[in-house]
């Protein structure tokens, strides 16, 4: 696990935005990881501004959304559908059906967490998958007490997340859908290069666990500690209880200027 440590949001973007570039040029038909949440919304933007400097292109690429919630209308802004679509898909040069997330309105909840299974491994797999963090150390939908061998399913959102969400359903705990589908922790474990971004002071408990916890199903987002190559983007405030973050610091000077993240 790197852990790198930068001053600002912008930083994370750039920095983010390289990997991704990097990948695409070496190869255009790669295939991305797309998280919802407002952290990773300085890396759509970032990388919508080099798709529109003409630096980068998704034509080729596929993607796919980590979690979507159980039961919103199609037409829900807040669906993660439709909050993809509108901060990052929209914006660039995917081809139509190049995105896929799983199906929050199936009839058979099982066979559409199957089939979503079938089609990350259809196309491949994941290459990079960019990562938020929950406060309770979730990632996707991956709630604490998620089995650390999950694949695609339904779970219950925990009453922090959807407190954690509910500004975004006009501040209305009880407009926050009570059940998700999500990718499991073996599912984002299968990708290739995990690339996690956490910004902000509410974030740094579960940062601390992340990096520096024992790895249990109580903070799902610590079985990442397994994974062989996880990048973890932070800023000075969710790194500010890490205990080796000098360290963490040192590290990252010193790369050799070939090695990216
Ligand atoms: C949601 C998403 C996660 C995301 C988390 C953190 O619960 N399912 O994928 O990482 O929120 O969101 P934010 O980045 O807005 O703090």
């Amino acid at each position: 696990m790197e852990v790198v440590i930068l001053p600002d949001p912008a930083a994370i973007a750039s920095l983010a935005a390289d990997a991704v570039g990097a990948l695409l040029a070496g190869r255009p038909t790669a295939v991305l990881g797309l998280a919802t949440g407002s952290s990773p919304v300085a890396i759509y933007d970032e990388l919508a501004a080099r798709y529109a400097a003409g630096t980068l292109s998704f034509a080729a690429a596929r993607a796919f959304t980590l979690d979507e919630y159980v039961g919103l209308p199609a037409d829900h802004p807040e669906t993660y559908r439709n909050v993809i679509d509108a901060v990052f898909v929209s914006r660039v040069d995917f081809a139509p059906g190049a995105v896929q997330g799983p199906d929050g309105l199936a009839a058979d909840i099982p066979a559409a967490c199957a089939a979503y299974e079938a089609a990350i491994a259809d196309a491949g797999g994941v290459d990079l998958q960019i990562l938020g963090i929950g406060t309770d150390g979730h990632i996707g939908f991956n709630e604490p007490g998620s089995s650390l061998a999950s694949r695609t399913r339904i779970k219950t959102l925990a009453r922090q997340t959807r407190i954690d969400n509910a500004r975004f359903f006009d501040d209305d705990i009880d407009a926050v859908p009570t059940h998700c589908l999500t990718q499991g922790l073996a599912t984002i474990m299968d990708a290739r290069h995990v690339v996690l971004v956490a910004i902000g002071e509410n974030k740094a408990e579960a940062v601390e666990h992340l990096v520096e916890g024992p790895v249990s199903a109580r903070w799902p987002a610590t079985i990442l500690q397994h994974h062989r190559h996880v990048t973890v983007l932070l800023d000075e405030d969710a790194a500010h209880r890490l205990q080796l973050a000098d360290y963490y610091r040192e590290a990252y000077r010193g790369k050799p200027k070939w090695q990216g993240i």
